[in-house]
């Protein structure tokens, strides 16, 4: 198969960051995606409903014209969130979901939770809601070796969180490991996880080719061989609750090329080509289109995408740097191919 014609996918995890950085987010993913779960740790972090409306707005300014882009927004939860956000959130219509990231696990992410029962009346409204609870998957303890950090959470976190709370429902956010995906497969219909191109592409040997490479760092880790194999054969795979989500999250140059470099792969311009790549791969491109375009949407409760796009094989060339906000960034393959190039359609 040299092309494929698809439902419009949408990516159910990204980073646009603010101000001079959504000139290049916004049109980068509106050019791929209908819609986009858009995660809010900003600095200071999005965690009412009102400032998720203002960053609505800031980012529904860069849509470029013609194209149909949707923000779904988040909140960041807090250990002050207060259930009524909840159902501010729930009649608000345009955030459709909360995250929740360990304090210390990631970027931006030290407003975050430290103690998890002291969220344990706001989840309980977003169960009774039935707002989805974003989750960041990793322990923070310094005493967990950073490549089991996922695995520990669910034995630890995730795991007695879904016994407490039956009804919630839960995406596990960007899986990579062979026990998270063993983990939704088995779990119940309530759980979802997203999957993102790199950790489908890479594993950890990418840090270290030749020298450390800054630009293969992101949270959680890009693991082992095995694990990678996993993820592909989720995603590829029959149970329809794993989905596509980016996880892009750029970062200027100088800030990931350096002594204490960010956390943070941008894939957005090209994540599409990347996920076909991955699917052509494992001879799976008939699955594409379920795990781009239909499958998270039906975890969300959303319609399908009206639009079409097309995929063909075809080399292109992936370009060495980017303009990002008065900086640069260099996306995923930085100065390397892809073998496919997406097209709108319709
Ligand atoms: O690598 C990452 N970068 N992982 C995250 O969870 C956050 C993200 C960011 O915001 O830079
Ligand atoms: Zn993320």
């Amino acid at each position: 198969m040299n092309q494929l014609r698809m439902i419009q996918p949408d990516d159910f995890h990204v980073h646009l960051r603010d101000g001079d950085c959504l000139a290049r987010t916004v049109p980068d993913t509106a050019a791929r995606f209908g819609r986009a779960v858009v995660m809010p740790n900003l600095s200071p972090p999005v965690t009412t409903v009102a400032q998720a409306a203002d960053y609505r707005e800031r980012i529904l300014k860069h849509v470029p014209d013609g194209a149909a882009f949707e923000p779904l927004m988040t909140l960041y939860l807090t250990e002050t969130t207060p259930p009524a956000e909840i159902r501010r959130l729930k009649e608000s219509g345009f955030v459709r979901a909360v995250k929740y990231y360990p304090a210390g696990a990631t970027t931006h992410s030290a407003a975050g939770v430290k103690t998890i029962e002291k969220v344990y009346g706001v989840i309980e409204a977003m169960a009774e809601l039935q707002v989805p609870l974003l989750i960041h998957g990793e322990v923070t303890d310094t005493e967990v070796d950073h490549f089991d950090r996922e695995a520990v959470f669910i034995d630890r976190i995730l795991a007695p969180l879904l016994v407490r709370f039956p009804q919630l429902r839960v995406v596990f956010e960007h899986i990579t490991t062979r026990e998270a995906v063993d983990f939704v497969d088995q779990g119940p219909a309530s759980l979802g996880a997203t999957i993102t191109a790199h950790h489908l592409l890479y594993n950890r040997n990418a840090l270290f080719e030749d020298g450390i490479r800054p630009h293969y760092y992101c949270r959680p880790l890009l693991k082992a061989e095995g694990h990678r194999k996993a993820l592909v054969a989720a995603a590829t795979g029959d149970c329809a609750r794993f989905f596509l989500g980016t996880d892009s999250a750029p970062h200027a140059r100088r800030d990931k090329e350096s002594a204490c470099g960010c956390a943070g792969i941008y894939s957005a311009p090209y994540a599409l080509e990347f996920y076909a790549e991955v699917f052509a791969n494992a001879g799976r491109l008939d699955r594409m289109e379920s795990f781009a375009s239909r499958n998270g949407a039906a975890f969300y409760g959303l319609p399908l995408n009206q639009r079409r796009c097309v995929l063909i094989r075809e080399n292109q060339r992936i370009p060495d740097a980017l303009p990002f906000g008065g900086e640069t960034v260099i996306p995923l393959r930085a100065g390397g191919t892809c073998a496919w190039r997406a097209s709108a359609d319709e």
